[in-house]
């Protein structure tokens, strides 16, 4: 095995394999540090290099050759060197890069949260929450669409989109015979499919999974719940098509939507088959694991039905423990 090459980021140093990229080096590490992504998908070959909310500050090149890289650099794309160093969070130019590409990104995606039904597991919406400014300066018409149906089961609302390219690469890596993709160039991309076609393999549903946006939403979840209000639970069953592990979201007894597992950086676990995802909809199709643990910093992440667990802080402090415990054995109960 070729020998491992030495990265700091943010101050935390880490050692990783020659070619992983500045990004992955960061989620090796895990926590704040890692930088944003709402195009690549560790999942998808190819993907990365489109939004440009990665950027980072190369300050050190490397041990061979210490120059600071002039401009910041998409982590997502660019690779480790020995001896690099890298700031995310503790430089400001990042942050202030950040902030402007969240408004670029913003320009022409409508806020429509309130009707979206991607609202409390949306990337853009998380980004927004952390980086956005609360006002626009954009003065002209947003973009506007022709209505494109694209099937039964997905929705496109092509205004949300902000062409990530991660629904083309799902279509081309995971389907054999993909029928949509970006046409057009430059403010007139937008995702299509030829000549209408609706997108029917068996494994296009992921195009909803991986979509950061609300922009390809699942037309049988369609305005039926806010996702907060639902309560995820691992579940598999015997596919023959996939390895048939999902996570079902319920409301009281009824299964409202099935998807892929998502870890903490919004990506699926495993892509699933539509039959798991659109047809088998009863609990009795399933067998149940448990309820689905949820990691990432959003609202979905509350109100399910796991048990508070004390912060360490709490955990720490006898007096703290003592006057939460009623709280905590209430829910253990639960
Ligand atoms: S539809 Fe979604 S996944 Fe596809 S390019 Fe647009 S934002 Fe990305
Ligand atoms: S995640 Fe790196 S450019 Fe989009």
């Amino acid at each position: 095995m070729s020998e491992k090459v030495k990265i700091t980021i943010d101050g935390i140093t880490v050692e990783v394999e020659p070619g992983t990229t500045i990004l992955n080096a960061a989620r090796q590490i895990g926590g704040d540090i890692v930088p944003p992504a709402m195009c690549y998908y560790s999942k998808l070959e190819g993907s990365g290099g489109k939004c440009r909310t990665c950027l980072v500050k190369v300050s050190k090149g490397s041990e061979k050759d210490p120059r600071p890289m002039p401009k910041l650099v998409a982590s997502c794309r660019t690779g480790v060197m020995d001896g690099m160093e890298v700031q995310n969070i503790t430089s400001p130019e990042v942050i202030e890069a950040r902030k402007g590409i969240v408004e670029f990104l913003l320009i022409n995606h409508p806020l429509d949260c309130p009707i979206c039904d991607q609202a409390g597991e949306c990337d853009l919406q998380n980004l927004g929450y952390e980086h956005g400014a609360a006002d626009t300066r954009y003065e002209f018409d947003r973009r506007t669409f022709e209505k494109i149906d694209i099937g039964d089961k997905i929705q496109l609302h092509m205004t949300r989109c902000i062409l990530c390219y991660r629904c083309v690469f799902t279509a081309d890596q995971l389907t054999n015979n993909r029928v949509h993709g970006i046409l057009g160039r430059g403010d007139a991309s937008e995702i299509s499919t030829y000549i209408q076609q609706s997108i029917t393999n068996d494994f296009s549903g992921n195009v909803i999974d991986v979509c950061p946006v609300g922009a390809l939403t699942d037309k049988t979840f369609r305005f039926k719940n806010r996702v907060w209000f639902t309560k995820p639970v691992d579940a598999h069953r015997d596919c023959p098509t996939c390895k048939g592990k999902v996570a079902l979201w319920y409301k009281g007894e009824e299964v409202l939507r099935v998807t892929g597992r998502k870890d903490q950086y919004g990506e699926v676990e495993d892509f699933i088959c539509n039959a798991c995802r659109f047809d088998h909809k009863k609990t009795s199709d399933w067998v149940i694991e448990g309820p689905r643990h949820i990691d990432r910093t959003s609202v979905i992440s509350s109100n399910h039905y796991e048990t508070l667990q004390p912060l360490p802080v709490i955990q720490k402090n006898k007096t703290l423990m003592e006057a939460n415990k009623v709280e905590f054995e209430r829910t253990k109960k639960i």
